[in-house]
């Protein structure tokens, strides 16, 4: 028997919504309690940016009374040792994977790898019994996609996919007005989302630039919005058809350099990141060059890059809803419009366009100035979602903004994995590897059909079946394991 089963046939014959198929909470179980506290002990792997700085150091400091990390693992020794000092653990340290496993029996391991590796992490975790948490995307393939849906269901351990963007409290206002049926049936979605000429453009100076490495943008950065589409339209993918190319970035430019920092064009090129004024990035990244080559402030222009700049996507539903889809990498200004097309109605979004914020803000001020008693500007933002009914009015609803991670959805996902995996989920902000899959599937599809210039079935890709409604068991046969 491997480690662990026994306290996960002991968690599903105590917890009647996941025996039923519903997956209500996180699906892993609380470890630990007043009258038995024991710690869950979790391992690490990749130790970047992400790793360290949320998967790290903010679980260490909220839930060190529950969890214990237990190993850290990195390719970069350099790396992996200042992530330990910046954590503030004191547990060991490896460079290969397979030797933390054995030598530290995690309960739980989580994966903030390079995207193309994560289905290796995942399985061999699951393998040893331990349950996953594993970043977004959950693989940027096909064939890495089943074999991740296979270990799981062979293990009976579980896989949690961080999709952090649900938790916020403007995404999760629109899921609730959705459940709600505010404006009737919906029957098309336009979503459209623009990275600005900086956070755009960082994901061409390293690993994100390259296909085999992170499976396109498609994959990397639109499965946290094909993630939160499945979520809000509450269906499965069938039909995917896309373009997309590379305009901007890469070969494009007519010259480049070996990186930013020894750069002959740093006076010309508008794009000039000077990573030696960030003495946190010096530390893990540059210092750590000598190790394994990767180069934080690579050239935007070289020759390697070969994901597409630009891309648009039509997705059509189990349930025939539509969407029109696209992504673009180097926007004056950062945001997204969102609108739901409804059979009553329409719900419109959007973040951070900066005529709109301007405005809010003079508003905010204009509101402020007029109710305080102290007789000085307060500022006070929300985002808005604008609900417009066929032959009526348009009312604004207004979502108070959280400065913090991700609409405060950062901190909300690791209290549920953590602090409280069993807390009810009603609007299933947890995620799996059916929603992890369905997602990546959909960035995979859309990459194929660019390049194979072809509708692509999302059945065509695993043994998934796309269902009218999410969170059906993917085989008959899956029945008892979900
Ligand atoms: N949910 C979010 O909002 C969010 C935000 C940022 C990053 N991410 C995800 O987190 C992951 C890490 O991103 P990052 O920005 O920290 O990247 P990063 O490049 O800073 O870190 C990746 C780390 O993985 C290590 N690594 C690569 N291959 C490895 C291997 N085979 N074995 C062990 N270690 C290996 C690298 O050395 C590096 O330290 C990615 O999957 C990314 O998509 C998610």
């Amino acid at each position: 028997m491997k480690k662990n089963q026994m306290n996960r046939r002991t968690f599903l014959g105590t917890t009647g919504a996941v025996a039923a198929g519903t997956l209500l909470t996180s699906g892993i179980p609380a470890f630990g309690s007043a009258s038995k506290p024991v710690r869950r002990r979790i391992a690490l792997v990749g130790t970047g940016g992400r790793g360290i700085g949320f998967w790290g150091k903010p679980v260490q400091d909220r839930y060190s009374d529950i969890i214990e990390f237990v190993g850290l693992c990195d390719i970069n020794p350099g790396r992996v040792e200042l992530a330990k000092k910046y954590i503030g653990v004191s547990c060991p340290t490896f460079t290969s994977f397979d030797e933390m496993l054995i030598k530290t029996t995690p309960d739980l391991v989580m994966v903030t790898t390079v995207d193309a590796t994560h289905h290796a992490f995942i399985i061999k975790a699951l393998e040893s019994g331990c349950d996953v948490l594993t970043e977004k995307p959950m693989t940027t393939d096909e064939i890495k996609c089943q074999a991740i849906l296979d270990a799981e269901r062979k293990s009976g351990r579980k896989v949690i996919v961080g999709f952090n963007y649900r938790h916020g409290d403007h995404f999760t206002a629109i899921k609730e007005l959705l459940v709600k049926n505010r404006v009737g049936k919906i029957t098309s979605v336009d979503f459209h989302w623009y990275l600005n000429t900086y956070h755009g453009a960082d994901y061409f100076r390293r690993w994100h630039g390259e296909m085999n490495k992170s499976g396109s943008l498609l994959v990397h950065k639109a499965t946290h919005h094909f993630d939160l589409l499945n979520w809000w339209i509450d269906s499965d993918p069938t039909e995917v058809f896309a373009y997309g190319s590379l305009e901007h970035y890469g070969k494009n430019n007519p010259y480049r350099g070996p990186n930013c920092r020894q750069c002959a064009y740093k006076d010309k090129c508008r794009f000039f990141y000077d990573i030696t004024k960030d003495p946190d990035y010096m530390a893990l990244y540059v210092d750590n060059e000598k190790y394994d080559g990767y180069i934080r402030d690579n050239c935007l222009w070289r020759d390697s890059i070969d994901i597409f700049d630009k891309m648009a996507v039509q997705i059509k539903y189990a349930n025939d809803v539509q969407v029109s889809y696209s992504l673009t990498t180097y926007s004056p200004f950062e945001g997204l419009t969102i609108a739901f097309n409804g059979m009553l109605g329409r719900i419109d979004t959007w973040q951070d366009l900066p005529w709109r914020s301007k405005e809010l803000a003079d508003q905010a001020q204009k509101h402020a100035l007029e109710m305080s008693q102290e007789k000085k500007p307060v500022t006070e933002e929300y985002n808005e979602i604008m609900v417009s009914d066929n032959f009526g009015q348009t009312s604004l609803v207004k979502v108070p903004l959280v400065v913090t991670g991700h609409g405060g959805g950062d901190e909300r996902l690791q209290d549920r994995i953590f602090r409280n995996p069993e807390t009810p989920d009603p609007y299933k902000h947890m995620a799996g590897t059916r929603d992890g899959a369905m997602s990546a599937l959909l960035g995979i599809a859309a990459r194929k059909s660019i390049l194979e210039k072809r509708i692509v079935r999302i059945e065509e890709l695993t043994d998934i079946k796309p269902h009218p409604a999410r969170g059906l068991p993917r085989l008959p046969q899956d029945a008892d394991e979900e």
